[in-house]
């Protein structure tokens, strides 16, 4: 049968590993789908940087969005990063063609996800992201599908790969934050800016996805109560260490009496709990449901491999027709969080894990 046609947009970390792996793993994918998948197009600023792929096949964009409008493709994966410009625009221009969209901008999502998923529903296309939250675990298609049945209470995790994998390493080895965070970068985990890393944006953005799925709401921003970890010293970590607990930056969206409440902190959780022992650049998602109690999957959070995993998981079922829902648009539910509820009922940075 014909090729699936991929144009994408974007070669850094993510794009190009998942060049890379379409080339190596071709035939692999074809017998998976039942049709070859090929890149005809890519996208990125700088054509004459090595990439450590062979581009020539290829037909090559300066602009994602003139990709996006004019390249001869079936599917769009958008690999730039980026709530607005260039990202936000090639996106709407696919839909607009009534492409279907591959995306791991979790950012754009929580900006622009629910204009999007409209735009998508009106063109009859869709919009997949398995990639934007928690890199590599599967978690957007275990709260839509695997746990359809279930109705959540929580959501929770470490959702921020950068972060995690800093604290780590200043607790183990004594590093410094700097030094931490420029490893970090250097490993591809970090985002172009990597203020949204620290700063718990990008773990807000990564919640409000994940809150949208688990609870039907629209995805907010807003109602987000954000902190990060820029202001986690040695000294911190060492002290919660005496007491029994780690620090790490906890995303956490749950139903509460007055409503859904999402917050992205730092966190002194009990060092023998199980979300204590993720270290690295792993991720960790834990689901509370009634029917399962408490599920939790974990696995890398960042990097070129682990978040092509989740791409290639997308254009694949793009490639099979399979159904892609996309998140709750209902405008119900969500609550702004009240940092008093936290003080005065987990004794501030505590958490109390079951
Ligand atoms: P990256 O390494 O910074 O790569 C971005 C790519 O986009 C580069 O190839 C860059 O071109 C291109 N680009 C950026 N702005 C452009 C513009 N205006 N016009 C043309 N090309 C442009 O980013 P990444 O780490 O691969 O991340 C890509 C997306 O995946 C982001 O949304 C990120 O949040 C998400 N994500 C990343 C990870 C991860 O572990 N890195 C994990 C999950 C999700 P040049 O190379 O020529 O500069
Ligand atoms: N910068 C992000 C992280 C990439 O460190 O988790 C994965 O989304």
């Amino acid at each position: 049968s014909s090729p699936l046609k991929l144009g994408v947009a974007g070669l850094g970390t993510v794009g190009a590993s998942l060049v890379r792996l379409l080339g190596e793993n071709g035939e692999a994918y074809e017998r998976r789908s039942g049709r070859p998948i090929a890149v005809a197009a890519v996208a990125a600023r700088d054509r004459a940087k090595d990439r450590g792929i062979d581009l020539g096949a290829f037909q090559w964009f300066d602009d994602p969005v003139e990709l996006a409008a004019k390249a001869e493709i079936d599917v769009f994966v958008e690999l730039v990063g980026g709530a607005e410009g260039a990202a936000l625009e090639s996106v709407k221009a696919a839909l607009n063609r009534g492409l279907p969209v591959v995306t791991a901008n979790k950012a754009l999502l929580a900006h622009h996800g629910v204009a999007l998923a409209k735009l998508a529903a009106r063109k009859n296309t869709v919009i997949a992201f398995e990639a934007a939250v928690a890199g590599g675990i599967p978690i957007i298609k275990t709260l839509r599908e695997a746990l359809r049945g279930n109705m959540v209470s929580r959501v929770y995790g470490i959702l921020n790969g950068t972060c995690n994998y800093m604290l780590t390493r200043m607790e183990r080895e004594k590093l410094s934050f700097e030094a931490c965070l420029a490893e970090a970068q250097r490993l591809g985990y970090a985002e172009a800016d990597p203020t949204f890393d620290i700063g718990g944006f990008d773990a807000a953005h990564k919640l409000t996805i994940l809150t949208s799925l688990a609870f039907g709401s629209e995805i907010d921003l807003e109602s987000v109560f954000i902190e990060g970890i820029e202001r986690i010293s040695a000294e911190d970590i060492e002290a919660a260490a005496e007491l029994g607990f780690r620090i790490k930056l906890l995303a956490v969206a749950q139903r509460t009496e007055s409503g859904i409440e999402q917050r992205v902190h730092p966190a002194m959780i009990p060092a023998s709990s199980a979300l204590a022992q993720v270290d690295g650049v792993t991720n960790a998602v834990a689901v509370d449901t009634d029917l399962l109690g408490s599920i939790l999957l974990a696995g890398p959070g960042a990097g070129g491999n682990a978040t092509a995993s989740a791409v290639l998981s997308d254009v694949l079922d793009v490639a099979t027709g399979a159904r892609i829902p996309t998140f709750g648009v209902a405008p119900t539910g969500l609550v702004p969080y009240r940092r008093a509820r936290m003080r005065a009922h987990e004794g501030g940075y505590y958490i109390r894990l079951t």
